[in-house]
């Protein structure tokens, strides 16, 4: 079946399914039980403590107290996240920077005036979206998150999305793409592609902070990227 020039959705490995763009092979044409125990990490329980609450204001001073990794310790505060407590798009990013670690507020540096300036390409702004991170403390010297720390943040990040049940979620960067879609994720080659994971669908895009640092080739490639988040939400996004 063709669809706006995708072929047909192909199964993955567990719930997720993959949009391939006419004349590009599949990312995952098969995968096996190894990628399968990576992807179903256990539950942590945290989650299901927070089971009752619906509310993300009801949720923010859980967050703010959270203690599961040594990155509280070196960070002035905790990064809940931002925007429409509605909202129906969810952007998120790796982890605070020291602005945002300063101010409280996600993509709020360098990075996120570029952020500001790809919603406004779409007629997007801020208080439009929903903004949080795959971390909530900043990690020393703006380092990557560790493999643990990602783990422990992980529960706040789903308790966000299980509250907010956002219908489109942007993937900036490398470690959100490969922490909510899969480790083999490559930005450079899979940026534009879309996930679909039980009704939610996954858009991978550069890091803000990559654009930046390559704007001659990839600020029109998160544009481009941007004008394909519009078409899905007039496409699916409108509607509550
Ligand atoms: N980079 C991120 O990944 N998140 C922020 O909030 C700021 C910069």
């Amino acid at each position: 079946m063709s669809d706006g020039g995708k072929i047909e959705q192909r199964p993955l490995f567990g719930p997720f399914t993959e949009t391939v763009p006419q004349g590009q092979a599949p990312l995952f044409p098969s995968r096996g039980e190894a990628a399968r125990e990576v992807v179903e990490a256990p539950k942590p329980c945290r989650e299901n403590e927070w089971l009752g609450i619906s509310r993300l204001d009801e949720l923010r001073p859980h967050i703010l107290s959270c203690r599961a990794c040594g990155l509280r310790d070196g960070a002035k505060g905790v990064v809940f996240g931002e925007g429409d407590p509605h909202a129906r798009i969810m952007f998120v990013g790796e982890g605070p920077g020291r602005t945002e670690d300063e101010t409280g507020r996600p993509f709020v540096g360098r990075a996120g005036q570029l952020l500001d300036y790809a919603l406004k390409s779409i007629e997007f702004a801020r208080p439009d979206v929903f903004i949080a991170n795959i971390v909530k403390c900043r990690p020393p010297q703006n380092r990557l998150p560790l493999p643990p720390e990602v783990q422990a943040c992980l529960p706040n990040l789903k308790a966000q999305m299980r509250i907010l049940r956002p219908k489109i979620v942007v993937l900036l960067g490398a470690l959100a793409s490969q922490t909510l879609i899969h480790p083999s994720i490559r930005v450079t080659r899979d940026r534009g592609k879309w996930f679909t994971k039980e009704g939610v669908q996954y858009l991978v895009t550069f890091h803000p902070a990559a654009v930046l640092r390559d704007e001659a080739v990839k600020k029109r490639q998160l544009l481009d990227d941007m004008r394909s988040l519009r078409e899905k939400w007039e496409e699916i996004g409108r509607d509550r």
